[in-house]
């Protein structure tokens, strides 16, 4: 039997999957309701000193993802009370919205929270050099774990991550939605968001392949725990996360866009995998693809075959063969050698996956 349970910073969680920071864990109410779901570990949303309502809208749906401005919160005093009186068993992490204060006071509210019933506390701010600054001053008055949520895209993500950790934190989770990204009504010209410069950021499905080359790499960098966050949706996403090297796996455009339920779909879908690959434990696939890294090689002249017993002639491969190397002949699709490229795009779009590379399947 598969047991998709992980040891997380001393917690055992039922699963790897997390509710991250978003309006879906924004109040007692929703944290009580997510915690009936198969989660293995909610963080707050976002703690701001003040209660704070984000100019409308603040949340749109954009193609299969999400674009927000959503800075609203119900304040540090609320959060206070709601620490004090939740009881689920799901761990919660507190997690504070660095950016809008300095790390004296974001490590003077950890305190609070941790005073209050924190477990966990975690700081999030696009500005790497404060969080070292505030881990480091949190770690000496903060004896629960401490964690920290990176911005998209460090150029010196090495050196961030060395000053983190020899700050002391605990773990790591990457990655925030990525932007500032602006989108426009052509129909007046305005910003379609509400903030006054229509500035918002992006998640959910599209920047999944930016979040796993990030996990991959910050994995590379430190042993510490990763969480990795950004674009996951369904359980290929969570699978292909943890194999670039990701402890835990966070989601929440798809939980506001699907329900709670797609946690439990997730999970299930795991534990599926892990047992058709005869795996214990989702440990086994972590970091996995570190390894293939290191054992792959590469090839430069590979040429396209269809194997014609699987081939459902439905013409993809022909019409997105920019170098026109797929011809119909005696109705099949035949690929001209001296033509292709070997570039691996039609595989990518073929309906019945019978393209193949030398034998290869893209
Ligand atoms: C509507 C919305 C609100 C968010 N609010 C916060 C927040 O308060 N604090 C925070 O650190 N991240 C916040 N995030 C970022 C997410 O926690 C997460 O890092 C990002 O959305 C990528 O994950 P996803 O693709 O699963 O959504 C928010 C994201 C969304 C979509």
């Amino acid at each position: 039997m598969s047991n998709i349970s992980i040891d997380f910073l001393g917690f055992s969680l039922k699963n790897p999957l997390m509710l991250t920071e978003g309006p879906l864990s924004g109040s007692l109410e929703l944290i009580e309701k997510a915690s009936k779901f198969e989660i293995g570990m909610i963080f707050t949303k976002g703690i701001r000193p003040e209660p704070i309502k984000s100019p409308v809208p603040y949340i749109r749906k954009y193609e299969r993802s999400l674009i927000n401005a959503d800075w609203s919160d119900i304040g540090f005093k609320e959060w206070i009370r709601t620490i004090n009186s939740l009881q689920v068993d799901t761990p919660v992490v507190t997690s504070i919205a660095k950016n809008y204060v300095n790390p004296d006071t974001a490590v003077e509210m950890a305190v609070e929270l941790v005073k209050a019933g924190s477990k966990i506390v975690s700081f999030v701010d696009y500005d790497p050099t404060q969080l070292v600054e505030t881990v480091k001053k949190a770690r000496p008055l903060i004896k629960v774990p401490i964690m920290v949520k990176l911005p998209p895209l460090l150029l010196n993500l090495e050196e961030v991550l060395k000053n983190l950790v020899s700050a002391g934190v605990d773990a790591i989770a990457a990655m925030d939605s990525m932007g500032p990204v602006l989108s426009i009504d052509i129909k007046t010209g305005e910003p379609v968001m509400g903030s006054r410069d229509g500035s918002a950021y992006l998640s959910g499905k599209c920047i999944l392949p930016v979040t796993l080359k990030y996990i991959y790499e910050i994995s590379r960098f430190v042993d510490i725990p990763v969480v990795g966050v950004g674009g996951v949706t369904d359980y290929k996403s969570a699978i292909q996360m943890i194999m670039a090297g990701a402890t835990g796996v966070g989601m929440v455009t798809a939980p506001i866009l699907k329900g709670f339920g797609i946690f439990n779909k997730v999970a299930s879908g795991i534990k599926e995998y892990l047992e058709e690959k005869g795996l214990e434990k989702v440990e086994e696939l972590r970091g996995l693809t570190h390894q293939k890294v290191r054992e792959r090689s590469t090839s430069t002249n590979l040429k396209a075959e269809i194997n014609q017993a699987k081939c459902t002639s439905c013409g993809l491969c022909e019409k997105i063969c920019y170098s026109k190397a797929v011809i119909m002949e005696d109705e099949k699709y035949r690929i001209i050698k001296e033509k292709c490229m070997g570039c691996g795009l039609c595989a990518s779009v073929c309906s019945s996956n019978s393209i193949t590379f030398n034998g290869r399947v893209r």
